[in-house]
């Protein structure tokens, strides 16, 4: 099978003959030859530069030979013209001038049009395919929920009390809020994927800090938004968060082909609750990858085992590649995973 069929057949659940892998965050500052570009331009700078964010989009495509590239940008992107500012400070991850926090906050948001505003990532991808020699290209967003928590918190949050408050105590400036960036975030997505992206991930990285009840009446409307605008245009779409045991049911509702697992549910209990007729994509540890490579081979075959051959598994970790993660570790799954073959059931 052409290495560049099987990532996209598994999402569709189709046979493959070997399991398809790809990491999150699979450029960064892990790779040497990352930093060196990183030596002359910030992080914003790369994406302003379509050739060079097809560039870093392509290192780990060369040195992992994983079977996906992801297009090199940044969930928190649209908040540019959305009039709020960002700024990616030194050790203290992104910061957003202009937090939002009230109604006349929400309604100062400027209108954004993802082809003028954006078009610098949709160039990027442009080039891309033209360099991939047929390596599928992922785009992706942020999903509403986290988006909305960094223009809210003004940057990372742990207990994302400011977010909770506009929900239990603003309600109707949450909702509007939901309203407006569900909006950008659909018309982002659906460009990314006109430009050219073969799938997309919408990323809800912390809405494990919710309550079911919460995801519920808060978040999945809008998600599920987003999701069915990318599944409108019949690209395979990939939802992913972490923390969210307890949320996959209602995730699977949202919206998705493929559904994210992290590694705090083994991927077998996780794939059952979501039932037998979707994909799943995970769920490695990333701590592991730092560990002795017999200690990785146990744990990347353990997943594959519990995967147990089934159509729709696409290995990755269960979030993103840490920042000192050793390369060749990396390269190593990679190897694994493809090399796996599973126990032959044995005749009795
Ligand atoms: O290789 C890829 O995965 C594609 C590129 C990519 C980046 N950010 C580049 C980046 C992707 C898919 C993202 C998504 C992203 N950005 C998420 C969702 C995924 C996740 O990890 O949960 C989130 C929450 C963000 C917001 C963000 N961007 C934070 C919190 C930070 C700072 C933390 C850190 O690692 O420093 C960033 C910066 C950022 N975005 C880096 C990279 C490679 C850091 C490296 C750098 O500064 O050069």
């Amino acid at each position: 099978m052409a290495m560049n069929e099987r990532f996209l057949r598994a999402c569709r659940r189709k046979p493959v003959d070997v399991t398809p892998v790809w990491f999150m965050r699979q450029a960064g500052r892990y790779m040497p030859e990352y930093r060196l570009i990183r030596e002359k331009y910030s992080l914003l700078e790369i994406c302003y530069q379509p050739e060079l964010a097809a560039e870093v989009t392509l290192q780990p495509v060369r040195a992992l030979r994983v079977d996906a590239a992801i297009l090199f940008a940044d969930i928190l992107l649209p908040v540019i013209p959305l009039g709020l500012g960002l700024e990616f400070a030194k050790g203290e991850g992104p910061v957003i001038g202009k937090p939002v926090r009230t109604m006349e906050d929400v309604a100062a948001m400027r209108p954004v049009h993802a082809e003028t505003d954006l078009g610098y990532v949709l160039e990027a991808i442009r080039i891309l395919r033209g360099e991939l020699n047929g390596t599928p290209l992922i785009g992706f967003c942020g999903a509403p929920f986290t988006v909305a928590s960094y223009m809210i918190e003004g940057g990372s949050s742990r207990e994302f009390l400011k977010t909770k408050m506009m929900m239990y105590s603003a309600p109707e400036t949450w909702h509007a809020l939901m309203e407006k960036l569900s909006g950008v975030l659909s018309e982002y997505l659906v460009a990314q994927i006109r430009a050219g992206a073969q799938a997309v991930q919408v990323f809800d990285s912390w809405v494990g800090t919710l309550s079911p009840q919460d995801y519920e009446n808060f978040v999945l409307p809008y998600s599920q938004r987003v999701l069915a605008a990318a599944r409108a245009q019949n690209v395979p779409v990939i939802h992913f968060g972490t923390n969210t045991a307890t949320l996959l049911p209602l995730m699977k509702r949202a919206g998705g082909d493929v559904i994210g697992l992290d590694w705090r549910i083994p991927l077998d209990d996780g794939w059952a609750l979501l039932g037998g007729d979707i994909a799943v994509q995970g769920n490695l540890d990333p701590a592991v990858l730092f560990a002795p490579l017999s200690e990785i081979k146990t744990r990347v075959h353990d997943i594959l085992r519990r995967a147990d051959g089934r159509p729709g598994h696409i290995f990755n970790l269960g979030h993103g590649i840490l920042q000192h993660t050793p390369v060749e570790n990396v390269k190593a799954i990679v190897e694994m995973v493809h090399e796996y073959l599973p126990t032959p059931v044995v005749e009795r």
